[in-house]
């Protein structure tokens, strides 16, 4: 069976010939990939800057963002059959008995670092034609989501951050008032980058119940702007607007949801957030030079403003169930803004193109119809 492959010790990439996984445990299931989706972590891995393959092997297969079909359940497994959709999660807990996280089943906040990822970190990814996985590592998706199925995955890093917001809110009051009550207060978000994590968060956000804003560099006209505009939200360029003007236009920012992964440009807005708020970074920056940063005014603002920061990476159940349930929710309210996320398809043999280049929001991997 063929797969994407990278080989990070002789530094190239390509399709490789694997064995057809097998079911082995009695929870066991077996995938036909459909669908893969490209995202900067495979552009990196790809460049040999991350990624590991897994132990003995001198390739790791590429793919975490993915959409199968079921072909083979295990005699365990009564809850899934052939052909339900499936996306599976991406990471596995570690084997470490102390580690209380990957023990509760919440490998995205392992402790020790020895979690590994498919498609990232020492376990073959999705990129190829057939997956064996356990039951507990599966999505199961409703067949309508057929088509967009594929972003579950990325829209699980703003359904995580979204649900880590809400429980550290809890801290104050925080609850919207009914709408016509205009004079009371309400949240406001903005989203930084317009790639598909931050147009996904902005519309986790805007179903959430937040007035939203993206902020991001280029101008519109862009693919990007227009799916901020047609989901209610407003898009500002950062070639108009500083930070100051973003701030006075939007009035108290609740929440800022980072998504470019510009560390930066990611502090300057940190400048702008507002009384109680909260800042979660999801993107990964490469190692830059360092930059001069008013450390006084973030930690004079962070303490007299109660404001909070966070990281947030990977996603458990809980945010993969939000996921598709938020799917299923943007394909009622939005149809056209949620598919026009999706801009290239290719075929397994050519996945190295949209790794290459980075055209359009979301370029994907058609494995299988
Ligand atoms: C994936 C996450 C993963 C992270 C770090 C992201 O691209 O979506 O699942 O945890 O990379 O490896
Ligand atoms: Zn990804």
């Amino acid at each position: 069976m063929k797969a994407a492959a990278v080989y990070p010790g002789k530094r190239t990439i390509g399709l490789v010939d694997v064995d057809e996984p097998k079911i082995v445990l009695a929870n066991d299931v077996k995938i036909r990939i459909l669908r893969v989706g490209v995202c900067g972590t495979d552009r990196e891995i790809c460049s040999f800057e991350y990624g590991t393959p897994p132990d003995g092997s001198e390739f790791l297969v590429l793919g975490h963002e993915s959409l199968g079909e079921v072909v083979e359940v295990g005699p365990d497994v009564s809850d899934l059959k052939p052909g339900d959709l499936v996306v599976p999660m991406v990471r596995r807990p570690c084997a470490h008995p102390e580690c209380l996280a990957c023990r509760s089943g919440r490998q995205d906040f392992c402790y020790t670092g020895d979690f590994t990822e498919r498609g990232i970190k020492q376990r073959y990814g999705f990129m190829t034609e057939l997956v064996v996985d356990e039951r507990q590592y599966m999505n199961h998706v409703p067949s309508e989501l057929r088509d967009i199925a594929i972003l579950t995955e990325p829209l699980t890093i703003a359904e995580k951050a979204l649900i880590e917001v809400l429980q550290i809110q809890q801290r104050l009051p925080w609850g919207c008032p009914t709408p016509g009550q205009s004079t009371q207060y309400c949240h406001k978000a903005v989203v930084l980058g317009a790639g598909p994590v931050g147009l996904l968060g902005a519309m986790t956000l805007v179903n959430a119940g937040f007035q939203t804003w993206v902020y991001s560099r280029d101008r519109e006209p862009s693919a990007g702007a227009s799916v901020v505009t047609s989901i209610g939200a407003k898009y500002i360029s950062s070639q108009d607007k500083s930070v100051d003007r973003l701030a006075a236009e939007v009035g108290n920012i609740d929440l800022v949801y980072e998504a470019v992964g510009a560390s930066q440009f990611a502090f300057d807005v940190l400048r702008g957030l507002g009384v109680n708020g909260l800042f979660v970074f999801t993107g990964v920056p490469g190692h830059n030079a360092p930059v001069s940063i008013d450390t006084s005014l973030i930690m004079r603002n962070m303490v007299l403003k109660n404001q909070g920061l966070l990281g947030s990476v990977n996603a458990g159940r809980d945010a993969f169930e939000a996921a598709i349930r938020d799917l299923a929710s943007f394909n009622r309210k939005w149809p056209d803004a949620v598919r026009s996320l999706i801009t290239g398809h290719f075929p397994l043999d050519q996945f190295e193109t949209p790794i290459a280049s980075h055209d359009g929001i979301k370029n994907v991997i058609e494995i299988a119809a």
